[in-house]
């Protein structure tokens, strides 16, 4: 540890260990402070790699083949005889590869000289020109460091409801459904959300019968209307139980039960379950961040206030990733990150906000880019549609994928897209071709003109720059 760098970065998640590896490439000095203990290590990675993106996809990958296994294989033929899951050596395969993932970072660090402090970072006084931070190891022992720039990426934690008090035994979030070392028989999850979804889909492929609280009248209120009536009806089909316009009022824990009350249309009624998961949204954290002198201006909702390249009202000093506006997503804070050192560095980095992509990783996958048609009419566009079912598509049905559909969204007179919705197998993958789209300012035509390999879930995309034009080839 030095006593002044060019660079301190709060938060080793996948917004502070990215911003921290491209200030070390550009030739700052650079130090990280990440107090995360991973089961007993420290470990850099944030939420993502140690309890949120990796683990979780890690866990629906071994559901969706334990699932496919099962049910999805004798239509080919193929018989199996009993297929049975191992859920410790499932939990097993996740810990080594989150294992693998944070170990990588730490490799990084190493090999990019940057210095991993372990333990506490506050930021005392943004003013000057040398900032200074505050910097609590482990073992309580405090150091001053000054830096030249700070960057802020402390990220997110759970959102606690009254209602539903997790005691990580019983009743759990995110991190206590990651694992479960027992299949529950009775699931309940609070939220339709992404993450009620994802883990809500884990444990019903493992045999959990799963019921899901929405407080919201609609489900998934943020995707396009068309995606998610055909996503509630794909789930329902699947098994989970998803009551929207119900509000959880009371969960109680009964000896191994956890008794849920809840409330739709005035009524009341009770369910008892095994485990309850709590997933109702993520909150910006800033436990001991700021020091009563930092000079950091925050919002109205407690928020650190940033511009739209991540500047603070202080000079020298940027907050990315969970812990300001915008969705809450590792690639954005991972490019607020490379945006704020490049800021930092002179150069004119920006983020295009209106392409970033949401995607949830059920089965089929759910994923969009850009506006509904919704938001595109509210926001004043004459819109059109295309859209293309993949029961008519052939690699789909060859591959017995053939749910869901793509949709395109765009504006009547440029003809420009302005948004691309999809819900099928490796959707996150396809809408990223509505991503490049967007950002070269493609039109409709452009993508009826372009050349799609046969046979690929992608020519869906085709048909779909067709479907907005009225002549689509297969439908
Ligand atoms: P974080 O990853 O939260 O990292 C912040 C780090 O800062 C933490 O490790 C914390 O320990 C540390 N820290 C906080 N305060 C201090 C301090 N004062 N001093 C030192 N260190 C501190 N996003 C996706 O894009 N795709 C997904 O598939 C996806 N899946 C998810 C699944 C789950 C179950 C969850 C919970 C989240 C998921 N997310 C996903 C969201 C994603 O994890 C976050 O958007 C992302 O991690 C945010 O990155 P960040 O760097 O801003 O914060
Ligand atoms: P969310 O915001 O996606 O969903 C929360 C849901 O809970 C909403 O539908 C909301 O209406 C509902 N809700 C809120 N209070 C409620 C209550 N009292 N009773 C019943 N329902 C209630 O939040 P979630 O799922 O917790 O995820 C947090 C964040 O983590 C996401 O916003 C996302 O940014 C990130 N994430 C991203 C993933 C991905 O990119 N695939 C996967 C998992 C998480």
């Amino acid at each position: 540890m030095k006593d002044n760098y060019d660079l301190v970065v709060i938060g080793g998640g996948p917004g502070g260990y990215v911003a921290a590896i491209r200030a070390a490439q550009l030739g700052m000095s650079v130090a990280c402070i990440e107090k995360r203990i991973y089961k007993g290590t420290p470990a850099l990675g944030g939420t993502c790699l140690n309890v949120g993106c990796i683990p979780s996809k890690a866990l629906l990958d071994s559901s969706h083949r334990y699932e496919a296994t099962k049910h999805d294989l004798a239509e080919h033929g193929i018989s199996t005889g009993d297929v049975a899951i191992d859920i410790e050596t499932m939990i097993g395969r996740k810990e080594a590869i989150v294992k693998q993932l944070t170990g990588g970072i730490a490799g990084l660090f190493q090999g990019n000289g940057i210095d991993w402090l372990q333990g506490w970072g506050t930021l005392v006084d943004g003013k000057g020109s040398d900032k200074k931070v505050k910097f609590t190891a482990e073992d309580a022992a405090e150091s001053t460091i000054t830096a030249k720039n700070v960057i802020l990426a402390s990220g997110s934690i759970p959102i606690d409801i009254p209602v539903a008090k997790t005691d990580h035994d019983r009743i759990v979030d995110s991190t206590g459904a990651l694992d479960f070392n027992e299949v529950p028989k009775r699931l309940g999850v609070i939220g339709a959300g992404v993450i009620g979804l994802e883990l809500g889909s884990v444990w019903r492929r493992l045999g959990s019968e799963v019921v899901v609280y929405e407080a919201l009248p609609s489900f998934l209120a943020a995707a396009d209307k068309d995606i998610a009536k055909e996503a509630a009806k794909m789930f329902k089909k699947q098994g989970l139980d998803i009551r929207v316009d119900t509000k959880v009022i009371k969960a109680e824990i009964d000896g191994d039960e956890v008794v849920v009350t809840s409330e739709n249309k005035g009524e009341s009624s009770e369910q008892r379950f095994d485990k309850l998961i709590v997933c109702v949204g993520r909150r910006a954290y800033s436990e001991k961040l700021l020091g009563e002198d930092s000079g950091i201006q925050l919002t109205e909702r407690g928020l650190i206030d940033v511009n739209d390249q991540c500047k603070t009202n202080l000079d020298g000093v940027y907050a990315i990733g969970d812990l300001v506006r915008g969705p809450m997503l590792a690639h954005k804070a991972s490019e607020e990150g490379i945006m704020a050192v490049e800021r930092i560095h002179g150069e004119k980095a920006q983020v295009n906000y209106d392409t970033i992509i949401n995607v949830i990783y059920t089965h089929p996958e759910i994923a969009w880019v850009g506006m509904t048609e919704q938001e595109a009419t509210e926001a004043g566009f004459e819109v059109k549609t295309g859209s293309f079912s993949l029961a008519a598509n052939g690699r789909a049905l060859a591959q017995s994928e053939g749910e869901g559909s793509i949709k395109v969204v765009a504006d009547v007179k440029t003809d420009r897209l302005l948004g691309m919705h999809a819900i099928a197998a490796g959707a996150g993958d396809i809408v990223h071709q509505g991503m490049i789209a967007m950002e070269f300012v493609s039109s409709i035509e452009d993508l009826q003109l372009m050349t799609f390999a046969h046979p690929t879930i992608s020519e869906a995309v085709h048909e779909a720059a067709l479907s907005a034009d009225g002549r689509p080839i297969h439908a």
